[in-house]
């Protein structure tokens, strides 16, 4: 990989230990790849924030790369393990939040915006069509490759940190036109609503695994469409996707593309495939992070009702979204809790949770092997009405 005499420098450690980590990460991933040089990104948005998930020795590697290590562009991080003011309500122990606590000093200490959320493209993370980025979180990521039109690939945490550390990333995979073009051409069959977009999404990545597919007329909303990416990239590591005449980037020709159809029979089976238990004892809402829209239009269905039995509701969504609806929290929160921050995969609900009902089917699919959960899959409509 041709290095520029500036990156040679980090390299050899010319600008702090932290920046020449970074460097040998993105060396050693470009050479795996096959990357000709590094290419400037405009914004990194990191995974790696769980307690839960990266553990002590996430902690090592963030303290190291903390000791002299800073963000060169505006950089944005995933969903932590609890809601930073909450925490105490959700059943996690004091142990976890301080250890919880400490990585996220550790992220602000390198300049990172440490709201925490995987909707960073609904607030203050929002690339423009072909913008370079470094962005893991695998939801996150095909939303900004697919409806934004920015470049990414399927960053790890490390990596998205290292190019965050050194503004750039090595140029392979869909930073790159020629790995761009649709593979595959997706009909929905008629009568699929977008509530069912989370379920398509998940059809779609068991049966083609990774590829980039063309919908054909799915819509612009951009509820579905995030739930559609979270889903497609959980099932079969879908990391970009086309609609027709609602993303920016449209395939040339779809001559002697294969033909998928995805129908009323697999989204059946698809909630079949996913529900494993009956009477949860968690409803948890917002996955991918609940939009204001979609908080608006839950405390709109959920206005005047009173809530059945004592079940565990969670709605979870950004600190900025939370900032951003005080109407619809005041609902909201007589039927459950609003967090912020945090989501039912990367909290530490095993333990305190059995059975969890989620209308994402990427929760749907992560939840039992993450958090040892029985999954009750339905629509928001029926988890709704579970609290009824
Ligand atoms: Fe976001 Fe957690 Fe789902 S990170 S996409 S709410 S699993």
């Amino acid at each position: 990989m041709q290095l520029t005499p500036e990156e040679q420098a980090m390299l050899a450690g010319k600008e702090g230990k932290a920046k020449r980590k970074a460097m040998e990460l993105l060396v050693a991933l470009g050479a795996i790849y096959g990357a000709d040089r590094l290419v400037p990104i405009t914004s990194a948005h990191l995974s790696g924030v769980s307690y839960k998930t990266i553990g002590e020795g996430g902690i090592d590697f963030l303290e190291e790369m903390a000791a002299d290590g800073k963000v060169v562009v505006p950089t944005t991080l995933n969903p932590m393990g609890m809601d930073g003011e909450r925490w105490k309500e959700m059943g996690v122990d004091q142990h976890f939040a301080d250890r919880q606590l400490l990585i996220i000093s550790l992220y602000e200490k390198m300049g990172v915006e440490v709201n925490c959320t995987c909707t960073p493209y609904l607030l203050t993370n929002r690339p423009k069509v072909g913008d370079h980025i470094a962005w893991a979180e695998s939801s996150a990521l095909s939303f900004a490759n697919s409806v934004l039109g920015a470049r990414t690939n399927r960053e790890g945490g490390p990596g998205a940190l290292a190019a965050a550390i050194t503004g750039r990333t090595p140029n392979y995979g869909l930073h790159l036109d020629q790995n761009r073009r649709a593979t595959h051409v997706v009909e929905v069959e008629k009568g699929i609503t977008k509530d069912e977009w989370s379920l398509v999404g998940h059809a779609v990545g068991r049966k083609l695994g990774a590829c980039i597919p063309f919908f054909r007329g799915l819509g612009n909303d951009v509820n579905c469409l995030k739930s559609l990416a979270a889903a497609m990239a959980a099932a079969g590591s879908v990391a970009m996707f086309m609609v027709e005449n609602a993303t920016p980037e449209q395939p040339d020709s779809l001559e002697g593309l294969p033909v998928v159809k995805i129908t009323r029979q697999d989204i059946e089976d698809t909630v079949k495939r996913l529900r494993t238990g009956t009477k949860p004892d968690l409803i948890a809402i917002g996955c991918p992070h609940l939009s204001e829209r979609e908080m608006k239009e839950l405390a709109g269905f959920l206005d005047g009702k009173r809530k059945k039995g004592d079940v565990e509701v969670w709605f979870c969504t950004s600190k900025g979204v939370w900032l951003r609806c005080p109407k619809e929290r005041a609902v909201l929160e007589r039927f459950g809790k609003v967090l912020c921050d945090t989501c039912m995969v990367v909290a530490p609900i095993e333990g305190k949770h059995k059975v969890t009902a989620s209308d994402s089917a990427k929760a749907c699919a992560y939840l039992p092997g993450l958090c040892s959960q029985k999954v009750y899959c339905g629509s928001r409509r029926e988890l709704m009405e579970l609290m009824l």
